[in-house]
């Protein structure tokens, strides 16, 4: 194929005969939903978060949203959560009618910074959605202790970090509820999915009647406790979430790989700036390869070069405060969160995923030199 003509997407999944497998054993079984690949796929997950519980349901966001049923958010509350992310992790609140409060990012982690948090808490704050944006986990220990301070509910965005590690542990496994997610350009996927883990067994007991229409415990099919959702996710894609998890260890290793061979063809590259390196406390999860570029570049100009070339890539990550529907319901603008919005303008993700070849890599790294050039 020659240069031309060449496309490098985003993100592609890695599935193989072993989720062919597990699907067509569903299928043949005839049960497609509550079935036992679920009670399967949340104990894998808990296992491998370090949490006692797991309830998977069809989306990220509507673990998120579940997470703040439980917490008894409403109106009138405030949920502080980061302007960097992907919109989910404000809306789950803005579906119970609260107000998002966003708190500005540190500039090296991109994830919220523990002291502009503590900034803005207030009498009506009810909640704190963290996310490990990028996979890299956030400050959990100072968020908590946040928490603790002001009798504050603790939710961890985590869609982007399965397999991310803080101070040694699985991000998850700290007390904290968390959501991951399995849209097919996460770690591991199931095409639409999502998993919440909690330590509390009323907490997972309370989630699988929220997703399943309220029903309650050992009530009937038509009876309903409470108001809830058709957040449920089948047997079909818990199965394949089944054979993502038998590979998670691969996938994981893959994805690092991946990163780098990123970092070292970029390293060097004047004024780019790389993804921020692990430490003791923080083991990123790599979930996409997201560059900040040089100061005075013009971003667009970059995409056009680089989709000239066959290449993708994302603007990740718009401001959320900035979103137009955001900008009219709260009156939002620019100057709320300039550290976000700094970044927001100049970070740009590069194609990535755990099979992506040698020299597809050293393709994207010399068309990336070529537009800064
Ligand atoms: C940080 C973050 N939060 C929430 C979500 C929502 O997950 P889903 O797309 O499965 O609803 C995503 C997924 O894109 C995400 O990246």
């Amino acid at each position: 194929m020659s240069r031309a003509t060449r496309t490098i997407g985003l993100s592609l999944p890695w599935l193989d005969e072993r989720e062919e497998e597990l699907v067509v054993d569903v299928l043949r079984s005839g049960r497609l939903s509550l079935g036992p690949s679920i009670d399967r796929f949340e104990e894998l997950c808990a296992e491998t978060v370090g949490a006692p519980y797991a309830a998977a349901v069809s989306s990220g966001t509507a673990g998120l949203h579940l997470l703040c049923v439980a917490a008894g958010i409403g109106p009138g509350d405030e949920v502080i959560t980061s302007p960097y992310s992907f919109v989910a992790s404000a809306n789950c609140a803005v579906y119970e009618g609260a107000t998002p409060v966003f708190a500005d990012i540190d500039p090296r982690t991109l994830n919220m910074d523990p002291a502009a948090v503590a900034a803005a808490v207030t009498g009506r704050t009810k909640a704190i959605v963290a996310v490990d944006i990028f996979g890299y986990p956030s400050e959990l220990e100072e968020l908590q202790a946040i928490c603790a301070r002001h009798g504050l509910t603790l939710i961890d965005d985590s869609c982007e970090a399965l397999g991310a590690r803080y101070r040694g542990r699985p991000v998850g496994a700290q007390g904290q509820d968390a959501v991951f997610a399995f849209y097919p350009n996460k770690q591991i996927t199931t095409g639409e999915g999502g998993i919440v883990t909690t330590h509390s067994e009323a907490t997972w007991r309370l989630l699988k009647s929220l997703r399943n229409q309220g029903r309650a415990d050992g009530g009937g099919w038509l009876e309903h406790a409470r108001l809830g959702f058709n957040y449920r996710i089948d047997d079909i894609r818990a199965a394949i979430g089944i054979g993502q998890l038998e590979k998670l260890e691969r996938i994981l290793a893959a994805r690092q790989d991946v990163a780098a061979r990123y970092t070292a063809l970029l390293e060097g590259v004047d004024g780019l700036r790389l993804p921020c390196p692990d430490d003791d406390d923080h083991v990123r999860s790599w979930f996409v390869y997201v560059v900040e570029l040089p100061d005075g570049v013009g971003r667009e100009g970059v995409i056009d070069v680089l989709a000239e070339r066959g290449i993708a890539t994302a603007r990740y990550l718009p401001c959320i405060h900035l979103q137009p529907y955001m900008r009219e319901r709260y009156g939002f603008g620019e100057g709320l969160c300039p550290v976000a919005e700094e970044k927001s303008a100049r970070t740009l993700a590069l194609p990535f995923h755990a099979r992506l070849g040698e020299d597809d890599q050293a393709f994207v790294a010399e068309a990336l030199r070529h537009a800064l050039a």
